[in-house]
């Protein structure tokens, strides 16, 4: 039976009290931490940067899932590596040449993740699979928390599920966007092994971290 990881999105958690919030999860059973890193230009929304990255590490040991949603991506990797992020996922859209983003992420000895859009097809990052540690769907359009899931993208973790196991690649598969708890059966049974949630985890059963964590890990 495979272990489910969370990854709880920080981006749904309160900016005032970070360092708290990131307490909670960690005490809560949080596997990692997922750090929604916007520049207003590659999505419509702007959050936080290397930084605030830096001081939040101090108060963890869990690690950080940094999710780049910026353009261009290949000049800042190594800010972010410093920084903290232990896995590093870009947009493929967002670098002139993703072979050379990629290379530079596994470089700095980081763990590389791609991160599909929704329109985004898997024959975009094929030939980069096995080079890989994580690909991460969206199931939503990045920028914002609390959107409607968008079931469709399923059909993509099916057919990564199903490369993997052929080709006996070994790198994990995230879904990111819009997760609950009435879908997140459906994306583990599709193939995902790690969960991003902010939404739910910080804001169902009045706020219940704890609960809301161990219900995405019930399966
Ligand atoms: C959206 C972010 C997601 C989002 C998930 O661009 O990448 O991580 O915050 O939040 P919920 O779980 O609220 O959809
Ligand atoms: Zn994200």
């Amino acid at each position: 039976m495979k272990k489910i990881q969370i990854s709880p999105s920080i981006l749904s958690a309160d900016f005032s009290q970070l360092g708290k919030e990131i307490k909670k999860l960690e005490d809560a059973g949080a596997d990692m931490i997922h750090v929604d890193v916007m520049d207003g230009h590659f999505v419509p929304n702007l959050t936080i940067g290397p930084p605030v990255i830096e001081a939040l590490k101090k108060n963890s040991s869990l690690p950080f899932d940094v999710h780049l949603m910026i353009s261009p991506v290949h000049k800042y990797i190594e800010s972010y590596s410093n920084a903290g992020a232990d896995i590093i996922t870009i947009h493929p859209e967002a670098t002139d040449n993703l072979s050379d983003s990629i290379n530079k992420i596994k470089k700095l000895k980081k763990k590389v993740g791609i991160s599909l859009n929704p329109e985004t097809k898997v024959e975009v990052v094929e030939k980069f699979l096995n080079q890989v540690d994580l690909i991460l769907i969206m199931s939503v359009h990045p920028g914002f928390g609390g959107q409607k899931f968008m079931p469709e993208v399923l059909e993509k973790v099916k057919k990564l599920d199903k490369i993997r196991k052929n080709l006996k690649f070994h790198f994990d598969i995230e879904i990111d966007g819009g997760i609950n708890f009435e879908n997140y059966k459906l994306a583990i049974e599709s193939g995902v092994d790690i969960l991003v949630s902010g939404t739910t985890i910080f804001k169902s059963n009045d706020g219940d971290i704890k609960k809301n964590i161990d219900l995405l890990k019930s399966i």
